[in-house]
């Protein structure tokens, strides 16, 4: 079947699962039990406009002395994929855009010309095979007064800071062309030079060229350009001089200071979240609209100036592949994140699948080796690669999952697909848990992909839904995509309260829910009209050249997965608030729009887990009303909770407040002395808020 992502996204919404009313649970029973008792006919499914079912307090009860589960140490990672420019544009460090000048066959896309220059795409002059065209310079009208040259403006712009060394790189050959050559980052009207180095000579053969330009005492700032120019228009016989350029780059320091490496800001969010795992490379990214446009993994190693690059379809942008298969590796050892490896599975998006079988061999091959890759001493040949590629030592892999959201592939050859992956990975590397993306017949998964995508009403609806999934099979959930759509380009706070409450439910059930992700990422906010920098709305984090800022779901999910201690705790409650949902209308195959049944969604959501090495317990409440809500917590099983302990606050005056590159800070969680607390206490929990309270109990 034909797809293609926006309708992929329509039929994952239209195919949605019906909400169902939450059922009662081992741990909660007793609290819906009660919402539904104290449903009141007169709230609706605006998110500020609920109210409490009566006047009476609800009760949360935490049974110390029962441990339900134990939290999946791997529950909170990261997924990630080419989307809304989240690598190149984004976390990845390069800053010139369309550096090996492929993004288009016949314009020179987000290139300049400067002085009198003429520039052109030459597919005679290539570099190599890979990059197998260049950007040809005229610099006959080159003079002192007026230097011709090149210039680029990056991904909206290039950032640049005080006292900051950027490392400058170009591939070049000249004809009729001695030098010298000028690299400067400079402000984009060309009015002010802010950090210059030149090269002297450029041979007649394709030479790589480096400098290094260092700032001074000058203001942060966006609004920049690369400018390579000379003040020569050719050699004192032949005054038509030509430069040939390919891969021309410009890196400010990264993080870590890997060579190709990523920008320090976004992975320093990143690893305030203390993620567990990288999922990678996607998503759609991974399956691409056809075979050739997949991400094909062996044309991501190496030597950067030999990648060919390719067409990100899914998304609509060129993607150089410069963010390939070791640094997604090298992302993953930085942050101290296992490796989630999507391989192809041969499905893309508007392509027919190719079939079980013969057909699909090589695919398996591919993935196998991909693995190879990963894993293999450098006696095997990808481990020997890789090697070769700079990092000699394996990376451990635990997980493979094979394709993305393989129910779309409405053929039903995932099931042949899976076991054919299966079986190879399997045979080749015994001790990998294989990931199905869809359901499967033939073979049961070690471990099963779910994707949700929802308003905060429908998260809320759902946030029970794993209390009540048979753990009878050897098949654990991995949720490899999810978020509360309520925000853009990044999520509110609505989008958090949705999100919180989600995440209760999935903490809750973390001996079923081993790892959770939520997606996309990444956004890049410089140009927010469709097809620019945003493909996807609603993304965890967003950035533009300069700055960067975590939404309100960003600071949710970290204070989860900052404070998710080992073991889930037994509780009850009574008496929980809920309001009157009525869940959207849902075309059937006449096409007549169907209104569910409404339904009573609670109001307060909760789960509390226990650090066995300390004791603390760690009580997390989300309050997604507009008005104050005390709450009793009764305690059992503990001895005793220490009066004073610690209260992480994340709240909003409206659902409808963020942050933003201009306010970055407006919703952030703070930290709180908490006292007041015992086995038995009663505690408010402001509107609009979500709380971790750390009690430290005996
Ligand atoms: O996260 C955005 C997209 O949503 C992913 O690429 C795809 O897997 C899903 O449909």
């Amino acid at each position: 079947m034909k797809i293609n992502s926006t309708l992929r996204l329509t039929l994952l919404l239209t195919l949605a699962v019906p909400v169902v009313a939450p059922a009662q649970t081992d741990t909660n029973n007793a609290a819906l039990a009660a919402a539904a008792a104290n449903a009141v006919s007169e709230t609706t499914n605006a998110p500020d406009a609920t109210a409490p079912a009566s006047n009476a307090i609800p009760v949360l009860q935490i049974k110390a002395d029962q441990v339900a589960a134990k939290v999946s140490p791997t529950l909170y990672g990261l997924m990630t994929e080419e989307i809304n420019y989240s690598y190149e544009g984004g976390l990845y460090g390069e800053l010139v855009r369309n550096r090996s000048f492929k993004a288009n066959p016949t314009n020179v896309l987000f290139w300049n010309t400067v002085g009198g220059a003429a520039i052109c795409l030459d597919t005679n002059q290539p570099l190599n095979a890979a990059l197998n065209v260049s950007l040809k310079l005229d610099a006959t009208k080159a003079s002192e007064k007026s230097p011709a040259g090149i210039a680029n403006d990056g991904y909206w712009g290039i950032p640049v800071r005080p006292s900051t060394t950027y490392h400058a790189s170009f591939y070049a050959r000249g004809k009729h062309f001695p030098g010298a050559l000028t690299v400067r980052i400079e402000s984009a009207d060309g009015q002010k030079v802010l950090a210059s180095a030149t090269v002297p000579k450029i041979s007649g053969q394709w030479r790589k060229y480096e400098v290094t330009l260092t700032t001074g005492a000058v203001e942060p700032s966006k609004e920049n350009r690369l400018v390579i120019s000379t003040v020569t228009p050719g050699t004192f016989f032949h005054k038509h001089g030509t430069v040939w350029f390919q891969q021309v780059s410009l890196f400010p320091p990264t993080y870590a200071d890997r060579a190709n490496g990523n920008r320090p800001d976004l992975m320093q969010l990143l690893a305030d979240m203390h993620p567990k795992f990288l999922r990678f490379p996607g998503g759609n990214y991974l399956e691409g609209n056809f075979l050739w446009t997949r991400f094909n993994w062996k044309n991501t190693i190496g030597d950067v100036a030999r990648r060919p690059g390719h067409q990100d379809d899914a998304w609509g942008y060129w993607s150089t592949d410069g963010m390939g298969l070791l640094e997604f590796l090298n992302w993953c050892e930085d942050l101290k994140m296992e490796p989630v490896l999507a391989v192809f599975a041969g499905y893309a998006l508007r392509h027919d699948y190719v079939k079980p079988g013969p057909d699909l061999e090589p695919y398996v091959q591919e993935a196998l080796e991909e693995i190879e890759y990963v894993t293999g001493g450098t006696n095997t040949v990808w481990g020997a690669r890789r090697a070769q590629d700079g990092h000699p030592v394996p990376f451990a892999l635990r997980y493979v999952e094979v394709g993305n959201e393989d129910e779309f592939d409405r053929s039903g050859s995932y099931d042949g697909r899976f076991t054919q992956f299966y079986d190879a990975i399997k045979a080749k590397y015994p001790g990998l848990q294989v990931i199905a993306t869809a359901k499967t017949k033939t073979r049961e998964p070690d471990v099963i992909d779910e994707h949700y995508y929802r308003s905060q009403e429908e998260m809320e609806a759902h946030a029970h839904d794993y209390d009540q999934r048979s753990r009878g099979g050897k098949t654990k959930v991995f949720v490899g995509e999810w978020a509360t759509r309520v925000g853009s380009p990044t999520p509110n706070m609505a989008g958090a309260l949705g999100d919180a409450a989600w995440m209760t439910g999935m903490e809750r059930n973390s001996d079923l829910v081993i790892m959770s992700c939520y997606a996309p990422l990444f956004v890049n906010v410089s140009d927010l009209g469709k097809g620019r920098s945003m493909q996807w709305k609603t993304d965890l984090i967003g950035y533009n050249a300069l700055n960067s800022y975590g939404s309100p779901a960003y600071y949710a999910q970290k204070m989860f997965s900052t404070h998710h201690g080992d073991e889930v705790l037994a509780t009850d409650s009574q008496g929980i608030p809920t309001y009157t949902w009525q869940p959207p209308a849902r075309r059937n195959r006449d096409g007549a729009a169907q209104p569910p049944p409404k339904q009573e969604v609670p109001t307060l959501f909760f789960n509390a887990t226990r650090d066995s090495g300390s004791g603390t317990i760690y009580l997390k409440v989300v309050n997604r009303q507009g008005t104050p809500q005390p709450v009793k917590i009764a305690i059992s099983g503990a001895t005793a909770v220490e009066p004073e302990g610690t209260a992480t606050v994340l709240k909003a005056n409206s659902p409808n407040d963020t942050n933003s590159v201009q306010e970055p800070a407006k919703i952030v969680p703070v930290a709180e002395k908490a006292d007041g607390l015992g086995t038995d206490f009663t505690r408010e929990f402001p509107p609009y808020s979500i709380t971790v309270l750390e009690l430290k109990a005996k």
